[in-house]
């Protein structure tokens, strides 16, 4: 599995350090959404679930967070502990999010706005969905 991981560009200068994101260009999608999560509480899995077509960037812009990703074949564990890393997700990708920090904050830019229907929350619906795709 291809782990595809930016490093964005920092705009740092003696006052500090901006990352500015724009759709197309350091974002590969149509940016439809935004969210964040923050205050997780210490042990919890969050994610736990793939998509049908909705395609993420995940940046923990504060703090630290990992993410495991899983093809159906393989598994993954990425840390994202710096903010101007972004970790992107296709759809078709089990994911879960865990190992925040008190202090983590992880923002999400999404391709498509809320759907619950573009959930695949059920793992061996997951399993079945992958393979179909072969
Ligand atoms: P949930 O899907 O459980 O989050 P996670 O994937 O991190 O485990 O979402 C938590 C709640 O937030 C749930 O009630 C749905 C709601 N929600 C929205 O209303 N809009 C959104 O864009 C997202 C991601 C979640």
């Amino acid at each position: 599995m291809q782990v595809i991981k930016y490093a964005f560009q920092q705009h740092g200068d003696e006052r500090g350090q901006l990352v500015a994101l724009e759709e197309f260009k350091d974002i590969p999608f149509k940016i439809k959404r935004v969210y964040y999560m923050y205050d997780t509480v210490q042990g919890v899995h969050r994610g736990l679930h793939a998509h049908r077509s909705l395609e993420q960037i995940l940046i923990c812009i504060h703090g630290s967070c990992k993410i495991l990703m899983d093809n159906g074949i393989e598994k993954k564990i990425v840390s994202l502990e710096k903010p101007y890393e972004g970790l992107y997700i296709s759809n078709d990708i089990w994911r879960e999010m865990f190992d925040f920090s008190l202090d983590a904050v992880l923002l999400v830019l999404a391709s498509e706005i809320y759907d619950e229907n573009d959930y695949i929350r059920d793992y061996d619906e997951f399993i079945s969905f992958v393979n179909a795709k072969k």
